[in-house]
């Protein structure tokens, strides 16, 4: 694809003579006669650099470029001036202007600027990639405040020390790629490749292939050799995604290739070893595959050495304001958005919903709502379908009471305060909940709970909780 640019300048002489040179580099120009003309064709066109002169008669290339500063922030502008005018360049320049050249303009220097803008916007591009990517892959991004998160946290970092296979499992979304890539970035084989094979993907002849490679020959369409995972990721880790997935003729020798670190390629029968640490992901229940003859009782105990199961997002609602802030940052930064707040009963509308999703689910209500938000603030209008939805499948959470004085972050500390609150607001409701369910019945409530009867017990007092009440309501409610 050929780059669009835009030349804005009122002598066509002087027009033609750059757009000459410009197409001749390779670009696409098209010309504007002054900056009226110009916007007309900029919300016709994607340009991916306008090149305007200053002095214009109606629209001068300054008001052009605060206009295109307020319709599109990335657009790169450079700036032509006079030789003598080098004051309104540098107003340019503070106007977001991306560089400026003079006039008489030397073409060579021209196409120089050019190219280094579009090299600056790939770096700037690439940049944002990078940062993303790096937080995620160091792990740091694991977010999660509730019990049940913290036990999966804990887990990963005994974990990461050792060589141990992993088994991670837990329903869609719930962040099993996450936590593999936490593993192995905060393992000492960290600076080695972390290798990704999703089972699903690839049907069974090319699979044994992806996994042990194949050697010229082997098979039609085997043109040359080529390295298998288990090879590619030695002195790394190996993620098997979807491991339940895997056929079951293959199964017995990918034990033998976690068990021996030793494979053979496709075709071959010379013998590999590696040194690979496994992380396999799943969200079926692989017992039941056991049962049914579709995975093989001895992989399962070679893989399942070191579980770790990842709750539902419904199982752990306490992470979700956590992982809300934590998405509305990335966002704000991918998105180049300044969301700072959120209306507190969009919290009730989010932690009363079942996320049949998870994690990923979450992730994108949020990032849709916050391409949609116009203010600062994302408000319950935002998810409306959201509400749709829980009519459908309401937790019983909220009957008992909604969560109060949620969230205003416009600094640190009142946020985590009002985070502070709504989390214990939250206990409250859960505890509510709980022993309406048990009928004001502490035991029960401890079972249906899974919380310590102990635990209960005290939570129940310090939160001068009567659970009498419970009991005679639902003697109330059955008469
Ligand atoms: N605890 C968490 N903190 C921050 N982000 C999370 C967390 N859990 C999940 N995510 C994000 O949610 C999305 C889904 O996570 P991931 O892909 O790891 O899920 P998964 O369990 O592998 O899903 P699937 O079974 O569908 O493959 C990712 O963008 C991930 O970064
Ligand atoms: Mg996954």
């Amino acid at each position: 694809m050929k780059k669009k640019i835009l030349i804005v300048e009122n002598e066509s002489r002087q027009a033609k003579l750059w757009m000459t040179k410009l197409e001749g580099e390779g670009y696409k120009v098209s010309w504007a006669e002054n900056g009226k003309v110009a916007c007309d064709k900029i919300l016709k066109e994607n340009y991916q650099l306008i090149l305007t002169d200053i002095r214009m008669p109606q629209m001068d290339g300054l008001e052009l470029l605060d206009w295109i500063r307020e319709k599109d922030k990335e657009i790169p502008v450079i700036i032509i001036t006079a030789f003598a005018d080098v004051d309104s360049a540098v107003r340019a320049m503070k106007r977001g202007a991306y560089d400026y050249v003079k006039k008489p303009m030397d073409l060579e220097e021209l196409t120089q600027i050019i190219g280094k803008v579009f090299r600056m916007k790939i770096l700037e591009e690439e940049n944002v990639y990078l940062k993303k990517e790096l937080s995620r892959k160091s792990g740091m991004l694991v977010v999660g405040e509730s019990y049940e998160f913290k036990k999966v946290m804990d887990l990963i970092a005994r974990v990461a020390k050792t060589k141990s296979t992993v088994l991670i499992t837990g329903e869609t979304g719930t962040g099993k790629e996450l936590v593999a890539n936490a593993i192995h970035y905060n393992s000492p084989r960290k600076n080695a490749p972390l290798i990704v094979v999703n089972c699903a993907a690839l049907p069974e002849n090319l699979l044994e292939s992806e996994f042990f490679g194949h050697v010229k020959g082997a098979f039609t369409g085997a043109y040359e050799d080529k390295k298998g995972k288990f090879a590619v990721a030695s002195s790394g880790t190996l993620f098997l995604d979807e491991i339940g997935a895997i056929p079951i003729n293959l199964q017995s020798k990918l034990l033998r290739a976690i068990e021996n670190q030793q494979f053979e390629p496709v075709g071959s029968t010379k013998t590999v070893f590696c040194d690979v640490r496994i992380i396999a992901a799943t969200n079926v229940d692989l017992k039941k595959a056991i049962e049914k003859n579709e995975f093989r009782e001895d992989l399962y105990y070679r893989i399942n050495v070191f579980p770790i199961y990842l709750p539902a997002l419904r199982q752990r609602v306490k992470d979700i304001p956590y992982l809300v802030e934590h998405f509305i940052k990335m966002y704000n930064i991918e998105l180049k958005k300044e969301i700072k707040d959120i209306q507190e009963q969009v919290l009730d509308i989010l932690t009363a919903y079942s996320w049949p999703g998870n994690v990923r689910e979450l992730e994108n209500i949020i990032e849709r709502a916050m391409v949609l938000c116009e203010k600062d603030i994302l408000t319950t209008d935002l998810f409306k379908m959201l509400e749709n939805k829980n009519l459908e499948s309401r937790s019983p959470l909220l009957d008992v009471k909604s969560s109060e004085e949620f969230f205003v972050y416009r600094n640190e500390q009142s946020y985590s305060e009002s985070k502070r609150k709504f989390v214990s607001s939250f206990d409250k409701n859960f505890i509510l909940k709980t022993l309406k369910e048990a009928k004001g019945n502490i035991t029960k409530a401890s079972n249906i709970s899974g919380i310590d009867r102990k635990n209960l017990y005290r939570k129940i007092k310090s939160l001068k909780i009567n659970p009498k009440t419970f009991k005679e309501v639902a003697n109330r409610e059955e008469n």
